[in-house]
Formats: structure tokens, C-alpha cells, sequence
């Protein structure tokens, strides 16, 4: 039997686990594929796929920092890519390329089911305005939060988001020094503060006893907003669940088969 070929395009890509996570779900779900780490040129990206699709490959993953270029690319979006102006997940459908975005999916997914924490009624704060907070924006409204404030070292960025998705649900903008004054369930931080090691200036007033406090980063050991959340008495995570919930949706997405995520969460963990 022929192997589809897929692959994780980035820049760097070396450390990324999706073959690890989509080899574990071929193999749970007896699919026959071959998944390998794509590296492309910061200004080679578009030949850098032509070339892949050029081979048979039937669709690939999209990291950083080409998931605006993969929305440009794409010939059709699905409305979640449309929105998050991002695509992770392409398709080749002949001649077309299917663009999608599983991030904000696989977030919600990951708070929802795995974390058994409901989204509903909650008061989000989401700390960030860039590109990975504009990815799950439009998923996190969709779970129907009491109120989704964001917050951004730069305000404006902040505002310029909200504008943009204020029809999908309550949002709204605070500034980081305001923060003393509220208090919230779910706290994501979508900032990449932690990249560099420095902590975000938010106060431990805005943690209630039951928040859940989320980064979008991963890594061996805690992230500094772990850090400060968990010196805080809260329960705190990381976006290792995340990884794996938009690995299953983009497998999806690719193979129409929703694998089992648990024991792949399980096996990355113990090999962080
Ligand atoms: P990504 O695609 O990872 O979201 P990005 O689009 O560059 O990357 O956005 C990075 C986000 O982290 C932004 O919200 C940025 O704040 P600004 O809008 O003010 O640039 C935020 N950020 C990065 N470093 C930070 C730091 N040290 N402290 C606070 N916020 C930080």
C-alpha cells in the first residue's frame, strides 16, 4: 500500500512532536502514513510546499512562523482559518489546498474534555494579542464565557482584536494595570513571554480560589506564569494537551478518523 506523506513545516522545526503525535495516531487507528519534519527557508516557504506536493504529499502541518503564509497560500479556507487569519493544517486536494485551523479547536478541547473545566459562564482572561490569541478568540467565544477580557502588554493590539471578534460574544479589553480590580475562572496566557523567561506583570488578585490557569507554551519544566499561578495556590497547565487536541483534529481533517488523545498525552508527557 502506497504511504500518504504528510509533513510539519517550520522554521525552526526540529523540536517539533507532531511526527511523533500523528505516527502514534496512525498506528492507534491502523492508518498507513509517513510524517517528517519539513524545514523551509524564512524566504523559501511557497517552494518549499510546491516542492512537497510535487512528491504526492497529501497535506501538512503549519508552525511557526508560517501560518499567515499558509492562509495566503491555501485556495480554500474553512471558516474557523478565515477567522484566526491562520491556518495550521493544509490538504491537497488535487489541484486545490484545503486551509484549516485546529489551534482554538484543540485549546477548547483539551480545557473542556480533558481538564473537565467548562468554558460556559466562565470569565476568561486571555493575556496576549498576537497571533496565537487571535487563533482561539473565535473557539473560546463559541463555549459561551460570561465575559472574555483581553489583555496586552501593547493595549492597542488588545483593542484591535476585540473589534474584530465583538460579535461572536461578550469581549472586551482591560488594561494590564487595571487587573488589581477583577477576577477571573480561566486565565490563558497566549503571550510568548515565557520564550524569553520573563514574567507577565499580572497580579495574583485576579486568581480565584477554582481558576485554572493556562499557557499555550510547553516545555520539561513550568513556564514562569506556572510558576507564579501555582505560587499562587492555583491549578496550573501547560499547552502540551493543546499540541496533541489540534494534532488530532488536523488527523481529521486528513484521514476523517478522530483518534484517541489520552494515550498520547500520556506517552509525550513522559517523554518531555
Ligand atoms: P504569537 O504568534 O506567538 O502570538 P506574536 O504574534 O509576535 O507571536 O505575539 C506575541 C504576543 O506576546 C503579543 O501579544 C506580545 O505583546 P505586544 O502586542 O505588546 O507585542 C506578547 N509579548 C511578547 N513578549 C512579551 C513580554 N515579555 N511581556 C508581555 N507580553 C509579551
Amino acid at each position: 500500500m502506497v504511504n500518504a506523506r504528510y509533513a510539519v513545516i517550520g522554521n525552526p522545526v526540529e523540536h517539533s512532536k507532531s511526527p511523533e503525535i500523528h505516527t502514534a495516531f496512525a498506528q492507534a487507528t491502523r492508518q498507513i502514513i509517513a510524517y517528517q519534519r519539513l524545514l523551509a527557508p524564512l524566504d523559501k516557504f511557497r517552494e518549499t510546499i510546491d516542492q512537497f506536493r510535487a512528491e504526492g504529499a497529501a497535506g501538512c502541518n503549519i508552525t511557526v512562523p508560517f501560518k499567515r503564509k499558509a492562509f495566503a497560500f491555501a485556495t480554500t479556507l474553512s471558516a474557523r482559518a478565515r477567522e484566526a487569519v491562520a491556518v495550521n493544517t493544509l490538504r491537497f486536494d488535487g489541484e486545490l489546498v484545503f486551509g484549516d485551523n485546529t489551534d482554538g479547536v484543540g485549546l477548547v478541547r483539551d480545557i473542556e474534555c480533558n481538564l473537565n473545566f467548562p468554558i460556559g459562564k466562565k470569565r476568561i482572561l486571555l493575556l496576549g494579542a498576537g497571533g496565537a490569541a487571535r487563533g482561539i478568540i473565535g473557539p473560546l467565544l463559541r463555549s459561551k464565557p460570561a465575559q472574555l477580557a483581553i489583555a496586552n502588554r501593547t493595549f492597542d493590539n488588545a483593542v484591535q482584536l476585540a473589534t474584530q471578534f465583538q460579535a461572536l460574544g461578550n469581549i472586551c479589553v482591560l488594561s494590564l494595570e487595571n487587573l488589581v480590580e477583577h477576577q477571573f475562572d480561566l486565565v490563558i496566557n497566549a503571550t510568548s513571554a515565557s520564550l524569553n523567561n520573563s514574567q507577565l506583570p499580572i497580579p495574583a488578585a485576579c486568581f480565584v480560589a477554582q481558576t485554572l490557569a493556562y499557557d499555550l507554551m510547553y516545555g520539561k519544566v513550568d513556564t514562569p506564569f506556572m510558576r507564579f499561578a501555582k505560587a499562587a495556590g492555583i491549578q496550573a497547565v501547560d499547552g502540551l494537551g493543546m499540541l496533541v487536541e489540534q494534532a488530532a483534529e488536523a488527523f481529521f481533517v486528513w484521514r476523517g478518523l478522530h483518534p484517541d488523545t489520552a494515550p498520547v498525552i500520556r506517552q509525550l508527557k513522559q517523554n518531555l
